[in-house]
Order: structure tokens, then C-alpha cells, then sequence
């Protein structure tokens, strides 16, 4: 008897319809160029190189008919590179794409996605379209990870820098310096968290119910899918992430991530 663990059918959210405001370009974030494309290009192929997914679902800012367009062309390159029947799964066939409006927040905009997604899927995995150049194997390894059972999988990397707690100062220390430190944490248990984040879908879609009744300070509050999973009392695990899957936020990432695509292998060949 077989004991391999069954792929489950797969979603991928691409997570695209942030404004960009720390990027500084004037544009939603996606639209930004990147290596002679879009950074919203390069995370697209990304998804769609890891060869994982029945359907890729993107969330792109309501009414953008440039990004609307550019989802639109990409599903069509893949068509034309897999002429089998998009979203079956077999061997060589393509995945359907699936454009929403995203929402005010992250969340709001998973949501959205969520519940565009194919009747038989299974599990899903929440990819952020900044982190554009995310190599193929990090999501292999979140995949992997479902197909064994995991309800809820992260990408994350080691922290490097020494991480403190800081409040306010008040009273006398003011005049001092803004922030008092209040603690040091335990750098060897730290872990730099990324996307793609794995989620069984039945138990992302029960994470996302709970949270859509939040406040606005404990909506504020959610940075990603996992920490609501966590909320649920559901085990999340952690496999390698990578360091090229660096989240596009700033001027200096966006010269980082030009200086992966111009690197002597190519950013797709170099595992962080
Ligand atoms: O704002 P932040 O950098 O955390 O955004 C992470 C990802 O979430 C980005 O890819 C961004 O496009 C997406 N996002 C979204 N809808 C929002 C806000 C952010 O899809 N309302």
C-alpha cells in the first residue's frame, strides 16, 4: 500500500491591494517596476514556478484596471504555456486565476479571497505580493508540510539582530532619550516570520470568521494569518524560509531585491 501523503487541492492568495505609502513610488505597491516587470509579475510567476496550485486567487486594489489587466495577461501566458484544462490539477495543466477587490486591511483582503476559492479546495496558502521573489522551494516546503498533516504552516528564518522591548520614557528620562528598554528576548527562540503561510482552508476560514468581528484596535493588531490561527488554540508550524523572500517595503528593499535579479545565478537559484 501507498503511504505517501496525498497532495491536498491547493490555493494560492496573492495578497496585492496595499497602497505602497512606505515605498514612496505614488502607486499601489504591485504596480511598482521591479527587474524590467511589475513586482506583482514576479510574485505571480513565482506562485505559478512552484507548480502547487489549482488556483491562484489575486486581491488587487478595487478598480485598478492596469493591475486588472496585468492578472488578466498572466492568465492567459499560462494558458498558452499549459494548453490543458485550467484548475484539474493532472500533470502539465494550468491553474485557474481568480481576480477579487481586495479590502481596507490585509485581512479584509484574505477574506475577500477566501471566498472566491474553488468549491474542492482544500488547503490554502497566503503569499504576499511584496515578498515578489520568494524562491520555489519555500513553497515546496510549506506544501509539504500540509500534505503531512500540518493545519497551519509559516516560512520564518533565524532573528539576527538582538531584540528588546521599549515603552515611552516619561518623568525625568525624557529629556534623555525617547524609548526605555524594558526587557531583552530570548534571541535563539526569535524567528523572522514571511509568506507563503499554509493553512488547512476549513480551519483559515474559522480563524477569518472570528477576526471579522474584531475591533479596530485588535484588527490593527493583525500582522498575519497565522497569529489568527493561533488565537483558534491551533498548532502553527515553522519550516525554513529564505532570506531572498525579503517583504518589498522600502526604497532600500526594492534596490535589494534589483540587486537579487541582476545576481550572476539569477534570485530563483540562490537559496538563503
Ligand atoms: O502593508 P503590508 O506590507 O503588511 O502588506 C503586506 C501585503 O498585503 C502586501 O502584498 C499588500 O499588497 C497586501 N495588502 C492587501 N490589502 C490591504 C493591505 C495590504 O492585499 N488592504
Amino acid at each position: 500500500m501507498d503511504s505517501a501523503p496525498r497532495n491536498p487541492v491547493t490555493a494560492v492568495i496573492v495578497v496585492a491591494a496595499g497602497s505602497g505609502q512606505r515605498l514612496g513610488y505614488g502607486m499601489p505597491k504591485a504596480k511598482v517596476p521591479l527587474g524590467g516587470d511589475t513586482i506583482l509579475t514576479h510574485a505571480l510567476r513565482g506562485v505559478a514556478a512552484a507548480g502547487i496550485a489549482q488556483q491562484i486567487c489575486v486581491a488587487i486594489p478595487p478598480g485598478d484596471q492596469e493591475l486588472l489587466a496585468l492578472c488578466d495577461d498572466f492568465a492567459q501566458a499560462l494558458k498558452a504555456e499549459h494548453p490543458g484544462t485550467p484548475g484539474t490539477g493532472g500533470a502539465g495543466q494550468p491553474p485557474i486565476v481568480t481576480i477579487v477587490d481586495g479590502g481596507a486591511t490585509r485581512a479584509e483582503s484574505v477574506r475577500a479571497a477566501l471566498a472566491a476559492l474553488l468549491p474542492a479546495t482544500e488547503a490554502v496558502l497566503v503569499h504576499d505580493a511584496a515578498r515578489a521573489l520568494t524562491p520555489e522551494a519555500v513553497f515546496h516546503r510549506v506544501s509539504h508540510a500540509l500534505a503531512a498533516g500540518a493545519l497551519a504552516v509559516i516560512p520564518a528564518i533565524p532573528v539576527v539582530d538582538t531584540v528588546k522591548t521599549v515603552e515611552p520614557t516619561t518623568g525625568d528620562g525624557a529629556a534623555i532619550a525617547p524609548e526605555l528598554v524594558t526587557g531583552t528576548a530570548a534571541r535563539e527562540t526569535l524567528r523572522a516570520v514571511q509568506t507563503p503561510q499554509g493553512f488547512d482552508l476549513a480551519t483559515l476560514r474559522r480563524a477569518h470568521e472570528a477576526a471579522a468581528s474584531f475591533d479596530d484596535g485588535q484588527a490593527a493588531a493583525v500582522t498575519d494569518d497565522a497569529m489568527l490561527v493561533e488565537l483558534l488554540g491551533v498548532p502553527v508550524h515553522a519550516v525554513r524560509g529564505a532570506s531572498q523572500s525579503l517583504k518589498i517595503t522600502t526604497p532600500l528593499d526594492l534596490i535589494i531585491a534589483e540587486g537579487l535579479l541582476e545576481g550572476p545565478l539569477g534570485v530563483r537559484w540562490v537559496e538563503g
